[in-house]
């Protein structure tokens, strides 16, 4: 998590900084700060708080330095305060960081044993100081990075500016992500290229391990050993990362608001409409038919499609499933055959457990494949095969298109694992093909419930807890609009399988307690209802949603009904996406709380 920014240029940097910052926003927002050389001396502006609070200081004392770092926090060790805040500094240095210093405290104990006081309660600080006591025994910056480097265990990226050092700007990459950014007589870093897109197109990843010395004409690149490495150069297309809000008042509205859109283009590429078929865009180093099994991991939002998709590929391809929230996968030890498939589910394609997980993976001798929305991140670079998710700049938090998109692509290769394995017929096949061509539309069909959901919200946000139910494939579902909930409007929320109420959360329904249940009409469905009929006895307050067959048969009073567009079932949870996160978006408007920025939250998650 965090971002970090580096520049090294001809005029004053640090509202280049910032406007880096704003880009990096979403890996961090609890406190942001800038270091430049004021005529050649170390100079700092930190505040506590979202990027807008370090803008309103600068305004005030602006820096005007031509060199400089910056940095965006989300806070690991120590409060989300001023003195935590980066860069941190020392009188000969000036570092930010992105990740975690696992050693830290070894690390300090030691330094201090020699007598270095620390400031904060920072693993940050440790770093600033190494590199510090290394400079004081007489060896230059560069040395002083490099005999450093090695000693730090974790998985983390870093930027240092020094003082009285108008030349040099030092980066490096372990385990966290560091692109660095050509421009004419100016360098750049950052922690991806979105952030330095107004300034360059022209950007080289860092290998995990590389760091990097910048100075005005360019950078030199040292690998682990210290090593000179050339690391290839790529040009980003302008316009891969515009964003903005539109007619809309949140990034949430606008990219719920742009699901048909994206979800259409998505298709487009997955599926060959006039022939009904599924069309992988690319080649499988292995034969679907082949596969003994498939192991999905993923975290949050990415992991409930992933769970979503298991009941796909069991269903329709036979194919067994496992599926572990990406943090377990890595360390369950699971018996893992060579030549199996392990498939990562991510939007960012940074998430520190999904990438720890696919290098495991990858290193236990599986195909890797790689459900991924952003095309340039690490997952995309490291996996075997990468399935894209054509869902375009996520920016809100809380994950809505690129998790609809996430389902299409799941579908459409578990359609074609299902005819390559012979479990689906070509007449099955263009009826889920046509199935999914047509959710689009319905989609739109959909927001028009948005009107009707909006006036529920205002009920919802009464409410303490709040618990969502369903079935088979609704029941990755109900977790996806618990998270959804709690995440941006902070009400407590469970998602739980409808048929598991009877076993332990029966116990807290009252008629305080709104219970949303996700039920299409499909083979379930009654059981569903049963359920619903156990928490209507109880006095529990019924949302459902359900389609226009569902609502006639299920017979039972509710506090709300919205009634989707009918659809093959098997499609259903990607059109029922929708109401979900309306609900969510509206109960957190309707509370006054940040839906785009959630305390506590980050877009990006690069830490374990
Ligand atoms: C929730 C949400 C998160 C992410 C999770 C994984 O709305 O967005 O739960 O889904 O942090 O992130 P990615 O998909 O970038 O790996």
């Amino acid at each position: 998590m965090c971002g970090i920014v580096g520049i090294i240029g001809n005029t004053p940097v640090a509202p280049q900084i910032v406007e880096a910052l704003k880009r990096l926003e979403y890996r961090g927002y609890d406190s942001a700060g800038v270091a430049t050389l004021e005529y050649g001396r170390l100079a700092r502006c930190r505040a506590e708080g979202k990027l807008r609070n370090l803008e309103a200081k600068l305004s005030q004392s602006p820096l005007s330095g031509h060199i400089g770092i910056g940095h965006t926090r989300w806070a690991t060790h120590g409060k989300p305060n001023e003195t935590n805040a980066h860069p941190h500094a020392t009188d000969k240095l000036a570092v930010v960081h992105n990740g975690i210093i696992e050693n830290f405290r070894e690390l300090k104990a030691a330094l201090e044993a020699k007598g270095v006081r620390f400031e904060t309660e920072t693993d940050t600080e440790v770093v600033a100081q190494l590199v510090t006591y290394e400079m004081r025994q007489g060896r230059p910056p560069v040395e002083a990075v490099a005999v450093t480097l090695p000693r730090l265990r974790g998985a983390f990226a870093l930027a240092f500016l020094f003082n009285g050092e108008d030349e040099v700007l030092i980066g490096a990459r372990h385990g966290a992500p560091l692109a660095i950014g050509y421009g004419a007589d100016e360098m750049y870093l950052g922690s991806d290229a979105l952030a330095l897109a107004p300034f360059t197109d022209d950007i080289t990843y860092l290998e995990d391990g590389d760091w990097a010395i910048l100075r005005r004409k360019g950078a030199d690149i040292r690998d682990a050993s210290g090593a000179m490495v050339q690391r290839p150069r790529h040009k980003i297309p302008a316009g891969s990362f515009m964003a903005d809000k539109g007619n809309h008042r949140h990034f949430m509205a606008k990219e719920i608001h742009e699901q048909p859109e994206v979800v259409g283009r998505t298709l487009a590429h997955y599926v060959n409409f006039s022939a009904g078929r599924v069309e992988l865009p690319f080649e499988l180093p292995f034969d679907f038919k082949d596969l003994k099994r498939i192991s999905i991991s993923a975290c949050g939002t990415a992991y409930l499609a992933g769970l979503v998709s298991k009941y796909w590929f069991e269903r329709l391809a036979r194919i067994p499933v496992e599926i572990d929230v990406a943090s377990e996968f890595r360390y369950r030890e699971a018996p893992l055959e060579p030549g199996e498939l392990a498939l990562f589910v991510s939007q960012s394609g940074e998430t520190a457990d999904t990438l720890a997980s696919l290098r495991y993976a990858a290193a236990e001798k599986l195909h890797t494949l790689s459900v991924v929305n952003v095309p340039t991140s690490t997952m995309a670079r490291e996996s075997a095969v990468v399935a894209q998710t054509l869902a375009g700049v996520e920016v809100g938090v809380a994950s809505t298109k690129a998790f609809t998109c996430q389902l299409t692509v799941l579908l459409s290769l578990a359609i074609a694992a299902g005819r390559a394995r012979g479990t689906l017929s070509a007449e099955e096949e263009k009826e889920l093909v046509d199935a999914l061509i047509a959710v689009p539309g319905q989609m739109s069909e959909a927001m028009k419930r948005e009107h009707d959901i909006e006036i529920l919200a205002r009920e919802l946000s009464k409410a303490k807890d709040v618990l969502y139910l369903g079935r088979g494939t609704a029941y990755p579902l109900a977790m996806e609009g618990a998270l959804k909930l709690k995440e941006i409007s902070y009400i407590h929320a469970e998602g739980y399988a409808a048929g598991e109420l009877k076993h332990g959360p029966i116990a807290l329904i009252d008629e305080t307690m709104p219970v949303i249940v996700i039920a299409p009409f499909d083979h379930i469905f009654e059981k569903t209802v049963s359920n619903m009929q156990e928490v209507a006895a109880r006095g529990g307050r019924i949302i459902l949603i359900t389609d226009e067959k569902g609502a006639l048969e299920t017979g039972l009073d509710t506090l709300a009904t919205i009634v989707m567009p009918s659809v093959h079932p098997v499609v259903a949870p990607i059109l029922n996406s929708v109401p979900i996160q309306l609900l969510a978006y509206h109960t957190a408007v309707f509370m006054g709380k940040d839906v785009d920025q959630p305390r506590n939250l980050a877009k990006s998650v690069t830490v374990e």
